[in-house]
């Protein structure tokens, strides 16, 4: 029998729905908060009052779109964390009522898992990973690489020691006066820039762990100096620091996947999390994939940056295994 799941993402400041049907998407929406982008970044009390008013439309429209009435649903999946408190209470209350009323089992959801789990959505003539997998999750709060073994078994190898990526590309972007989050305009101006036009501080970092927050430094004082200058320094090379910075990036997470590569012997390699919608990036593993021999896997765009479609594929695989949650279950910011 059909297993239909509807999920729910409020870890930040998107809310999104999806309805998942034997690991296929029938919906996935997402309402966005344009409320924080003048304050450059996310507002938790905003976010949750945004979630708040968005949860029971969104779902509404989710259900619509897939074609599906309440009476379909046999689970509800639901980001239990980590993200903000605020943000996850609203996702958690609204998935334990609907479960409770449906008398249908509740499914808790690990944020970062489910970012990698994105790669397991099922659709007509794509390939899915084969275990063990190797993973780079790039996201505004996270910068790991992890070995998939199973659905549901994964080990971290790598973590960021400081700033994630996608905190480097926002943090950075806010110093050359950009809106929140500068990821996306970063990798627009790159692609009329100098990759090579400026050089910006490498960090060494053992093993296979990152770091983020000398690079930062480094670009702030690259800046003041540059500003003394010419104040009008950043509108006229706007285009090369966003270059120069994206490859920065880019080559530091690179290094580290193929040393994980290398390391493991895992050739299955793909990339996860916001960040993994950057060209540059997604270029630079296209380009190492054939050298390394891996059997690459990039993500729809769609599936890159927070979406319920991944909490609802997470969910599938949990509900096969039977791994419910109490209605006693509480969102945790940090997991
Ligand atoms: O995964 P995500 O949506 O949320 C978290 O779980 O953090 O990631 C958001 C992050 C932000 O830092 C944003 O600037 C970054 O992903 N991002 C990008 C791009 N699109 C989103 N960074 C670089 N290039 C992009 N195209
Ligand atoms: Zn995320």
């Amino acid at each position: 029998m059909a297993v239909t799941i509807l999920a729910i993402e409020s870890s930040c400041d998107d809310t999104s729905v999806a309805v998942i049907r034997d690991g296929y998407v029938l919906s996935n929406l997402i309402a966005g908060q344009d409320v924080h982008m003048s304050y450059g970044g996310v507002i938790p009390e905003l976010a949750s009052r945004a979630h708040q008013a968005n949860i029971v439309p969104v779902t509404h429209q989710a259900m619509a779109k897939a074609g599906i009435s309440a009476a379909d649903i046999d689970a509800v999946a639901f980001t239990r964390g980590p993200g903000l408190l605020g943000s996850l209470l609203v996702g958690t209350s609204f998935a334990k009522g609907f479960a409770l009323s449906r008398n249908i089992p509740l499914i808790e959801v690990n944020h970062l898992h489910a970012h990698v789990m994105a790669h397991f959505i099922k659709a007509e003539g794509k390939s899915l990973p084969s275990f063990p997998f190797l993973c780079l999750l790039v996201s505004g709060g996270h910068t790991r690489i992890i070995v998939i073994r199973d659905h549901l078994e994964m080990e971290v190898i790598g973590n960021t020691i400081d700033d994630a990526a996608g905190e480097a590309f926002d943090k950075c972007g806010k110093l050359m006066g950009f809106p929140y989050p500068s990821g996306p305009l970063i990798d627009k101006l790159a692609r009329e820039g100098d990759p090579k036009a400026f050089t910006f501080a490498r960090p060494f970092v053992k093993d296979l762990d990152f770091s983020f927050s000398g690079l930062k430094t480094s670009f702030l004082y690259f800046l003041r100096d540059m500003l003394k200058a010419d104040p009008d320094f950043i509108e006229k090379r706007k285009a090369d620091l966003c270059a120069s910075l994206q490859y920065t990036i880019v080559r530091i997470l690179t290094e580290k996947t193929i040393k994980a590569s290398r390391l493991t012997g895992i050739r299955e390699v793909g990339i996860a999390g916001g960040v993994s919608a950057n060209s540059g990036l997604r270029n630079r593993m296209t380009e190492l994939a054939s050298g390394e021999k891996w059997n690459l896997f990039i993500p729809e765009f769609r599936y890159t940056t927070d979406n319920a479609a991944m909490i609802g594929i997470t969910g599938y695989y949990k509900y096969l295994r039977g791994e419910f949650s109490g209605q006693d279950v509480i969102p945790l910011a940090r997991m």
